[in-house]
């Protein structure tokens, strides 16, 4: 039986262990039946809502290109082109969207109004990224993981969350660990520790599944003898222009640059960030904000360690649209795919 069959996705203690490690398996399945050209598509008919209320590169076209490959339809509503929450009740469009679609992406601001969403939907509702989580990155981020250590189980790798753990991929990251079992340290100054509740419910979740969470301050503790260094930005989408002096003055020292990687103490190492990332000065972000605090070569990682680790960054962002197809066919599709 399918216990994930019409199934929402706000967060990822959404799932069991065993359904998170599920949606990982059918992900490397349905990867490699793609590049085989062998896919099945069982989504055929379905229609999907992706609401975007902040932008988007990787999570929209993971959506929209996994619905397509499965035969199913998307509408894209980007932001401020639905009545939602103006001119309309997040419950009352919820209510209408549910009956018109198979299910409905959500990527905002607050993670109250995917819940209000969720509440009032007849149909399953996918978390795309809101202020508190971001589950279907780490689901990704998993599948990565795993790709690079085949042979390892979960408790075996050890991963150094570092910079900004009170975000939302600091707190899917402590899900994330929390279910499948990983060795996983935050590493950032204590105010901007996650959210103390959530860290003890995961703590003692990880501790089920012979895993270990720990937050330090300690940037060699946290990352010394560590098989990943994960990294994100500093400041996130809809968080307040004013807070960059603040958030660089406590984050500074957490770049992930040479010296960090000479403190793992293993030359094998490897960088992961879920992106974008501000490595260079190629964007508009890069160029004001860089020079601005004085960052020649990159803010929260440094370009030459970010292009030594391209490769695996960029196929972690591919992982996205394996990942986020398990995920609809796991929650969409009564039939199981094999
Ligand atoms: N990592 C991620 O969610 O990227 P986008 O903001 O481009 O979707
Ligand atoms: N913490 C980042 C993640 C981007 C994928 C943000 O919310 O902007």
């Amino acid at each position: 039986m399918n216990t994930l069959y019409q199934h929402h996705c706000l967060r990822l203690m959404d799932f069991t262990p065993n359904e998170l490690k599920n949606i990982i398996f059918l992900a490397q399945k349905l990867k490699i039946d793609k590049k085989n050209n062998i896919e099945k598509q069982l989504l055929k008919k379905k229609n999907i809502a992706l609401i975007f209320d902040k932008e988007s590169t990787r999570t929209r076209c993971s959506f929209e290109v996994a619905a397509f490959d499965q035969g199913a339809n998307v509408t894209y509503l980007g932001p401020n082109s639905t009545h939602l929450g103006t001119k309309e009740s997040i419950e009352d469009t919820a209510q209408v969207l549910s009956r018109l679609y198979d299910g409905i992406q959500y990527r905002g601001h607050s993670h109250h109004i995917i819940e209000t969403i969720s509440k009032y939907s007849k149909v399953p509702v996918w978390n795309g990224l809101t202020d508190q989580f971001h589950p279907t990155q780490l689901i990704s981020d998993l599948l990565t993981i795993k790709e690079i250590m085949p042979n390892k189980l979960f408790s075996e790798i050890t991963c150094a969350y570092v910079g900004d753990a009170h975000n939302n991929m600091g707190n899917s990251f402590l899900e994330a660990a929390a279910l499948v079992g990983l060795n996983l340290r935050l590493v950032a100054p204590r105010e901007c520790w996650p959210d103390k509740n959530l860290f003890i419910t995961c703590q003692e979740e990880a501790k089920k599944n012979n895993g270990n969470i720990i937050c330090t301050e300690n940037i060699e503790k946290g990352v010394k003898n560590a098989d990943f260094i994960y990294t994100d930005v500093w400041v996130s989408m809809g968080e307040k222009e004013t807070i960059w002096d603040k958030r660089i003055q406590l984050l500074r020292k957490y770049q992930v640059n040479a010296s960090m990687l000479d403190m793992s103490n293993n030359t094998h190492i490897k960088i992961l960030h879920c992106l974008p990332a501000l490595h260079d000065q190629e964007t508009k972000i890069g160029q004001s904000i860089l020079k601005k605090y004085g960052f020649e070569n990159g803010m929260e990682i440094t370009n030459d360690i970010f292009k030594k680790n391209k490769n695996i960054i960029f196929e972690q962002a591919e992982n996205r649209l394996h990942t986020i197809k398990s995920l609809l066919v796991s929650s969409l599709s009564q039939k199981i795919y094999l």
